[in-house]
């Protein structure tokens, strides 16, 4: 059965993070959520199958994975990125945040350096943050339209900084490039030539629209598998993000060993056993699903491109190449952030990422999630169409 995209569900009222938490979270309770990356679509039929299967039976003990979980992830990333991983490089945890917090710990000490490119996805400069590192900026440099990276910048931090580990967004979150090979070998060069351990973030790995395609940082050359940890998850690929199940990577079994450490140190053992039958069940049923995923998201992403662009031209897309996040450029509205962000709150009225939130970079931008039904998002553009007239 195809998937019905169009559904508008109602979330209110499930402990949704992004429809129920407003008010926590300083905003008004009645705009339109459009910000934290989860989709308002549900999952595949197969995987509230399983999930239904699991809960009927009725006991939630202790869980591991066990070979089928194993094989199931391994089959995807085979047959997804022709990536073949063993069963023993991959390390479950609770979610990439904490496995990221995780490696931070693992790899650096307090008053290391560590290396990210803002504007990017927030709890990366945390981690670094949260733990006593040094943060360290290699800002991606935007032309006016298109992002790209400053490999002299990249290299010249790290040597002067002596940075450490180096968090990579691939593909990235919010700006929306899907690295090339040649750019991903470029950075992993310089990374195996200074000795900087890779985390890369490749959660947004199944999100890329036609015409790019997504590498695996660590499959590009021998010498990045052995510096690299890879974190992948089903979580943004089938909105699974509640049952919190992440698969890391790790080739260099020193490194696997360490990372693990920290994970026992703290405290986390068993897997939630919904996250290990939900995992499964995506992986093995749920390909088919994400191709009408893609097409939904692709078609979405055409409606938005062609209505700014005749309605609301002063706000510019940032051409994705992947991820459902859009980035938009605001600043020829000539507004600073803090009535960026009332524009959008207050006129508008719509909850999106304001694009400080990303970091260095991300002044005069907004994060907007586009997964959600077509009639969501025409009425979120129809609504800054609006306000934009009374600007
Ligand atoms: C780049 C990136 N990494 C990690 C996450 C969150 O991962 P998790 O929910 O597994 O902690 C997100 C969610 O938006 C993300 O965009």
């Amino acid at each position: 059965m195809e998937p019905d995209f169009d559904e508008v569900i109602n979330r209110v009222g499930t402990n949704s993070l992004k429809f129920d938490f407003a008010r926590q979270r300083g905003k008004p309770e009645d705009l339109t959520p459009m910000w934290v990356a989860d989709m308002d679509f549900k999952a595949p039929e197969e995987v509230t199958k399983a999930l239904e299967h699991k809960a009927r039976h009725g006991v939630f003990g202790y869980s591991e994975p066990d070979e089928r979980y194993y094989q199931s992830v391994k089959d995807w990333f085979r047959k997804r990125f022709e990536w073949g991983v063993e069963s023993d490089w991959i390390v479950v945890a609770p979610g990439l945040v904490y496995a990221i917090y995780a490696a931070v710990r693992a790899f650096t000490e307090a008053g290391d350096a560590v290396m990210i490119q803002q504007p990017v996805y927030y709890p990366f400069a945390s981690a670094a943050r949260d733990n006593d590192r040094r943060l360290i900026i290699n800002e991606l440099s935007y032309d006016g339209a298109a992002y790209s990276i400053d490999f002299d910048d990249f290299e010249r931090k790290i040597v002067e900084n002596d940075v450490k580990l180096f968090i990579l967004c691939s593909p990235h979150n919010p700006v929306g490039r899907v690295w090339t090979r040649d750019e991903l070998i470029r950075l992993g060069d310089i990374c195996v030539k200074r000795g900087v351990i890779v985390f890369s973030d490749e959660i947004h790995a199944d999100f890329t629209y036609d015409g790019h395609e997504h590498l695996v940082f660590a499959d590009l050359k021998p010498e990045f598998a052995e510096i690299c940890v890879t974190g992948t998850s089903p979580s943004k690929t089938f909105n699974l993000a509640g049952l919190q199940i992440s698969n890391i990577f790790i080739r260099n079994k020193a490194l696997r060993l360490k990372f693990k450490q920290d994970i026992r140190r703290s405290g986390y053992g068993q897997a939630n056993v919904m996250g290990l039958v939900a995992c499964v069940a995506a992986y093995e049923f749920g390909e088919s699903w994400l191709f009408a995923l893609r097409r939904y998201l692709t078609s979405n992403l055409n409606f938005v491109r062609a209505y700014l662009g005749e309605k609301a031209p002063v706000i510019r897309l940032v051409e994705p190449e992947g991820t459902y996040l859009i980035w938009l450029d605001c600043k020829k509205m000539g507004l600073n952030d803090k009535r960026l962000d009332e524009f959008f709150v207050k006129k508008a009225r719509l909850w999106l990422d304001e694009g400080t939130m990303f970091g260095a970079g991300g002044g005069g931008f907004t994060r907007v999630n586009i997964a959600c039904p077509k009639s969501i998002l025409e009425r979120a553009m129809f609504q800054i169409s609006e306000s934009l007239k009374n600007l």
